[in-house]
C-alpha cells in the first residue's frame, strides 16, 4: 500500500514539472535568462564596435587632418612661389669657402653652397627620395639628406649615394656686387 502511494506522488511531481510533455518550468526559466543574457552581450558588443569604430575614426580625424593640412599647398604659398623669381641670400664675405647656407625661395626650402675651391651653386634643398630637406657638409663635401643618407655632389646636385634617384633641382646663383644673388635656373 505505502509503496502504490510513493509512486502516484512522484508520478504527480514528474506531470507537475511538465504538464504538456514539453519542458520543465525550471528549463523554459533558464532557456529564458539566457536568450536575455544572450541580447543583452549582442546588444553590448555591437554598443562596443560601434564606440570604438567611432574613437578610431575620430582618432584618425584628429592624426590624419594635421598632416593634410601641413601638405597641402596653401594658395599664399602658391602666389608666393610664383612671385619670387630672384633672391638675395647673403654677401658672399658671409658665406665663407666650404659652407653652406639652408634658406627659402619662396615657400621652397634652398641651399646655397660656397664650395671649397671657390664655386658658388643653389639647389632647391629638397630631397628626391621622400622629400626631406637637404644640406651640406662640409666634411664631406657634398650634399646630406639625414633621413635616409642620401648624397649628392655639391657642384651639380648629381645623386651621388644612398636612395635618391634623381639629381637635386637646380637653381641658378651668381655673385652681384659682392652678394649671392639666386634665382630660377
Ligand atoms: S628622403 Fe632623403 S634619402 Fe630618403
Amino acid at each position: 500500500m505505502e509503496d502504490n502511494s510513493a509512486t502516484k506522488i512522484e508520478e504527480e511531481d514528474k506531470s507537475s514539472e511538465n504538464p504538456e510533455g514539453g519542458e520543465s518550468h525550471a528549463e523554459a526559466d533558464s532557456h529564458w535568462d539566457l536568450d536575455i543574457l544572450g541580447e543583452g552581450q549582442v546588444g553590448r558588443g555591437t554598443m562596443m564596435r560601434t564606440a570604438m569604430g567611432g574613437i578610431a575614426l575620430l582618432w584618425g580625424g584628429m592624426t590624419l587632418y594635421p598632416i593634410y593640412s601641413y601638405l597641402k599647398p596653401k594658395a599664399s604659398d602658391k602666389d608666393e612661389q610664383t612671385k619670387v623669381t630672384s633672391l638675395e641670400v647673403c654677401k658672399v664675405d658671409e658665406l665663407p669657402k666650404g659652407s653652406g647656407r639652408n634658406f627659402r625661395f619662396g615657400s621652397t626650402p634652398a641651399l646655397v653652397i660656397h664650395t671649397p675651391d671657390g664655386e658658388i651653386h643653389a639647389f632647391k634643398a629638397i630631397c628626391t627620395h621622400l622629400g626631406c630637406t637637404v644640406q651640406y657638409r662640409n666634411d664631406k663635401d657634398a650634399i646630406w639628406c639625414a633621413c635616409h643618407g642620401g648624397q649628392y655632389d655639391s657642384h651639380t646636385g648629381k645623386n651621388v649615394a644612398g636612395p635618391p634617384p634623381k639629381p637635386l633641382a637646380p637653381l641658378k646663383a651668381e655673385v652681384v656686387n659682392g652678394k649671392i644673388v639666386v634665382s630660377q635656373a
